[in-house]
């Protein structure tokens, strides 16, 4: 089965809603040029979520094709949990996607890999496609334990999930000594962890899962290196950070083939 690939982009908390607005608008003309076919390569932006409302609203009042996504989501329903936002308010936002577990909320704000379990079962539980992070930092890779490791996160994120739920939901390893510093992983090492992830989902639910879920690259992704990226048989897309927040860069990459 062929898995239509996909090509995030994470603004983190460099954009506001003016400047996410224009970079949008900037995006799809730039890819309405080039006759992108959006369903040939997905595209999901993730903004932050003081802008998901006015980029929702240019993508909705202009049938843009572009897609929306969250950077990040409760793990409770609703009720007093100060500063968070829950999966039922994105899904009627008209969000379609939620980053989770991301390695800087896990670094930064002490996400485990129990928490980024219930996120992820939280955000299925609405209709959000949860796009689940995962990766090693450098001292793991030097130790050449970056296998076993993200195995064992993509495990415990998966855990309890029907095999249904795991086929439809998005696997991003960004290994986390590649994430803002130039340094791409490469091709080979991109296909390595992400072939392991593949054959720990086979080995965790069954085959067709593993062969229907999407599993992405993230970790300093630029035009220059995409395309021998998703050369690669077990990537299916990219999580972008840094080149997503310009519009030229950002078509370039899904414009990858
Ligand atoms: O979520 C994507 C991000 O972590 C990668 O950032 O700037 O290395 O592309 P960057």
């Amino acid at each position: 089965m062929a898995r239509t690939p996909l090509i995030a982009g994470n603004w983190k908390m460099v954009l506001d809603h003016q400047s996410g607005t224009l970079l949008v608008q900037k995006l799809d003309w730039t890819l309405k040029d080039a006759k992108h076919d959006h369903d040939a390569v997905e595209v999901v932006v993730l903004p932050s979520h003081t802008s998901l409302r006015t980029v929702q609203t240019l993508i909705e009042g202009d049938k843009l094709d572009i897609k929306l996504g969250a950077q990040d989501v409760s793990a409770h329903e609703s009720g007093a949990y100060t500063g968070e936002v829950s999966a039922a308010q994105l899904a009627k936002l008209g969000v379609g996607y939620v980053a989770i577990g991301h390695s800087e909320r896990r670094q930064y704000h002490g996400e485990t890999d129990e928490l980024v379990k219930a996120k992820t079962a939280k955000a299925l539980e609405h209709g959000l496609v949860p796009i689940v992070c995962v990766g090693e930092a450098l001292d793991v890779r030097k130790a050449g334990e970056h296998v076993p490791f993200t195995v064992g996160q993509v495990t415990a994120a998966l855990e309890g999930l029907s095999a249904a739920q795991v086929a439809g939901l998005v696997l991003a390893y960004e290994p986390v000594w590649a994430i803002g510093t130039g340094e791409v992983a490469t091709p080979e090492d991109a296909q390595e962890v992400c072939a392991a992830i593949r054959a720990a989902v086979a080995g965790q639910f069954d085959a067709a899962t593993a062969e229907a879920v999407r599993v992405l690259y993230g970790g300093s992704v630029k035009p220059a290196s995409i395309a021998s990226i998703m050369a690669q048989p077990d990537v299916d897309g990219a999580l972008v950070g840094g080149a997503s927040t310009d519009a030229a860069d950002f078509a370039a990459i899904v414009r990858f083939r």
